[in-house]
């Protein structure tokens, strides 16, 4: 895809990944894990992605098939959005696709879960992930497709001061802001990169990339990108 062989460049980040002497605890996969909704895409994903035998936290994007990634990767060490917790983090999960956008939005029903999630754990630290930006990246092409109800959706966790972060992929490309003291944070690809600010769609020449999130007991985030050559 765009001149990446996306099988090779995802196991050379998740090699990457694993052979860190701390290595990961838990993977969080932001959405558009597979491009032409097919069955051996999310086989091959699984594959891949379990064997680790780690949790792997899943949400879908644009590009994904929902179903189709609900049907193969639900079982452990796989988990569908929804809540996830790790003492005293909250990890919350949405899904932010729309069927025939590639713009995000959240529907009341999913708003009304979120607001409960975040209503049931005042004492935890919480994450927040999702496909869609919430904010503006900056990029014209890019602010087109971004989440469609962000107001809805940051009106919600602005209520909770236990948010400590809010997380994204789509954007291909690593970005890290402060809003009300929360952190907004995007998440390069395993494949492709897009240019940051560009006016229309733009390939940036940056190399697969991931991320570390570390997230402390104390409700302080450390993250750091990891661009994979
Ligand atoms: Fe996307």
């Amino acid at each position: 895809m765009r001149g990446v062989n996306t099988d090779a460049s995802l196991v050379a980040s998740l090699e990457h990944a694993l052979a860190d002497p701390h290595g990961p605890e838990l993977i969080l996969a932001t959405g558009d894990l597979v491009q032409d909704e097919s069955r051996e895409g999310y086989e091959r994903f699984r594959e891949l992605l379990g064997k680790p035998g780690i949790p792997v936290h899943c949400l879908p994007g644009n590009h994904d098939s929902t179903g189709m990634m609900q049907e193969v990767l639900s079982d452990t060490p796989f988990r569908f959005c929804g809540i996830a917790d790790y003492p005293p983090w909250r990890l919350i999960l949405l899904n932010s696709k729309t069927a025939g956008d590639d713009g995000g939005f959240l529907p009341a029903h999913d708003l009304e879960l979120l607001d409960q999630a975040l209503s049931t754990c005042r004492d935890s630290h919480v994450l927040v992930a999702l496909h869609h930006q919430p904010v503006a990246m900056g990029s014209r092409w890019l602010d087109t497709v971004g989440l469609r109800n962000a107001d809805e959706f940051l009106a919600v966790t602005d209520q909770y001061p236990q948010v400590r972060a809010i997380v994204w992929g789509h954007v291909h490309q690593a970005s890290d802001q402060l809003r009300n003291d929360v952190r907004l944070i995007s998440t390069p690809s395993t494949c492709a990169q897009f240019l940051p600010g560009a006016e229309n769609f733009s390939l940036d020449t940056r190399p697969p990339g991931y991320r570390w999130l570390d997230l402390c007991p104390d409700g302080t985030l450390q993250t750091s990108v990891v661009w994979v050559e």
